[in-house]
Formats: C-alpha cells, structure tokens, sequence
C-alpha cells in the first residue's frame, strides 16, 4: 500500500492520519484470539488496573522470544499495510521497532492516558531525533464513551515540549504539564476523536499529543501500538537505560512480509484437524 499524495500531506500537516479498515475483519479476529491468549501472561512490562486485574499495557507482541511473542502480532509489524505506510512517513526503507504493546483499557475501570507526546519519553531513551512514527490498530469499535484516542492537529509541529513525570495511573509516564496543555489548547484547533471500527488504524508522529480518557462503557477496548524508529535514529547509550520490552535493542532493519501474513500466522495457531 502507497499513501496517497494527499494523505502524506494531511500526515505532514495535521501529525496523523486515520486509515480506515486497514486490518480485516479475519486478520482482526486471529489477533483478538492471540490478545485473549496473552492477557494472564505476566512478561516484563505489564501492568495491571481494576477489580480484574486486566493489563493497562502488555508488551513485546512482535518479537520472536519472550512471554508475549506473537506470530500474527510480528506478522502485521511487518506487512506493507503497515510496515512500508512507516517508512513512507518517515523517508526511509530502513526502520526498526522500538516497542510494541496492546493497551486493553477494561470496561468501567480501564483509566486515562493523559496528554502527551511520545517522543517526550523516546528522548530520554537516547534517541536523538524525532523521526519516529506510530501506528495504531484497533482490535475493538473505538468510541468516546470507551475512551478512544484524541489527537491535537499541528501539536507535532511545536516539537518535544519539556515534560512532568506523571504516575497517576498504573502506566507511568512523561506527560505534558496542566498549564502548559490549557495554553496550548487555547491556540489550537480542537482534539479529533480517533473512532472507527475495529480493524481501523491511525499512524502518528512521536511529536504529535494525543491522550484518552476513562472506559466508562460496558466493553473492552483493544488498542495495539507499532512505534517505529530509523535505525540510523537508534538510541545512543543513557544512563540506566528503560528495559528491552520498552527501548528494544534488536536494531536490526525489518524486511517487508507477504500481505497475507496474518492470516497464514493465524493458521499456524489453529489446532490439526483431527
Ligand atoms: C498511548 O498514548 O500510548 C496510549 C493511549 C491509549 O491507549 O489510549
Ligand atoms: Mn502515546
């Protein structure tokens, strides 16, 4: 898949772009099965919120070892859909993934990601520029009331703004400060609602602030993340370096998979006929 000239330039313009029915409904529904599997899987990274006790985020689906290894995960990480859409956002063939993870956000209890950039986090893993994109899938219809994702148009043009070190919620992260947000806001264009069905994406730049808010509703809503950096970006040493699941070390530069992979993963999965 090629972006059109006019979605590089509503990408360029507005830091994001939604890509409506981008995983099928089939590819969704071996990837809901893999997130089924993978949710009591207590691997390095996952945390936990609510009564259930169901993961806030749980990493590392796209990786070939580990607890959360996923084959149809790693398959998607690599289509063109997906895969070759980061490397036309960000100018080059060569690109690796810094994390992955599925955001489960439980009905009723599943909390909010306050606004951010993400790139406000990826700095302080060593990463030198913000040539970094990611891309979103729904794995379940995201709506306002099941705490979809809101996007601030043009935000990623104002570049990484310095930010507090927030642990409100079981997910702790550099988020931007309150004032700073009230000011900003007030000379922006208003937060668009990133809603759509399930197997609908959004691909987005690190700079860009995005945030969400509670699940009040009565569902689930299943979100995964493919953050993608250049590989000539790949983090310098820091002191006390974030763990693999959230700055990988696997620098290497992906190659494209078959379309179709997903699927042919999924049948992997299946148990033998008897
Ligand atoms: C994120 O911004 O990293 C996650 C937001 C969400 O899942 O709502
Ligand atoms: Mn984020």
């Amino acid at each position: 898949m090629m972006l059109t000239p006019e979605q590089t330039a509503a990408y360029a313009e507005d830091g994001f772009l939604v890509l409506p029915n981008l995983v099928t409904p089939a590819e969704v529904a071996i990837l809901r099965c893999e997130v089924t599997r993978l949710i009591p899987i207590d691997a390095p990274g996952t945390v936990r919120e609510g009564s259930a006790g169901m993961p806030k985020s749980m990493f590392r689906m796209h990786a070939s070892d580990g607890a959360t290894a996923s084959g149809p995960f790693q398959a998607l990480s690599r289509t063109p859909r997906i895969l070759a859409t980061a490397m036309q956002c960000l100018g080059d063939r060569e690109l690796y993934i810094h994390h992955t993870k599925v955001n489960v956000k439980a009905a009723i209890e599943g909390s909010v990601w306050p606004w951010h950039q993400d790139y406000g986090s990826w700095k302080l893993d060593g990463i030198q520029q913000p040539d970094m994109t990611t891309v979103m899938v729904m794995l379940d219809d995201a709506s306002e009331l099941n705490g979809c994702l809101y996007m601030l148009p043009g935000s990623h043009n104002w570049g990484r703004v310095e930010a507090v070190f927030d642990s409100s919620t079981a997910y702790r992260l550099w988020a931007l400060p309150p004032e700073e947000m009230r000011r900003r806001m007030r000379q922006s264009p208003a937060p668009v609602a990133v809603l759509g069905r399930a197997g609908t994406a959004v691909i987005f730049h690190c700079n860009t602030m995005h945030a969400s808010s509670h699940n009040l509703s009565p569902e689930d809503r299943w979100q995964a993340y493919f953050c993608y950096n250049t590989c000539v970006n790949r983090p310098v040493d820091v002191e006390n370096p974030r763990p693999d699941y959230v700055r990988s070390r696997n620098w290497a530069p992906m190659t494209l998979v078959a379309d179709d992979a997903v699927l042919q993963a999924g049948e992997t999965l299946r148990p033998a006929a008897e």
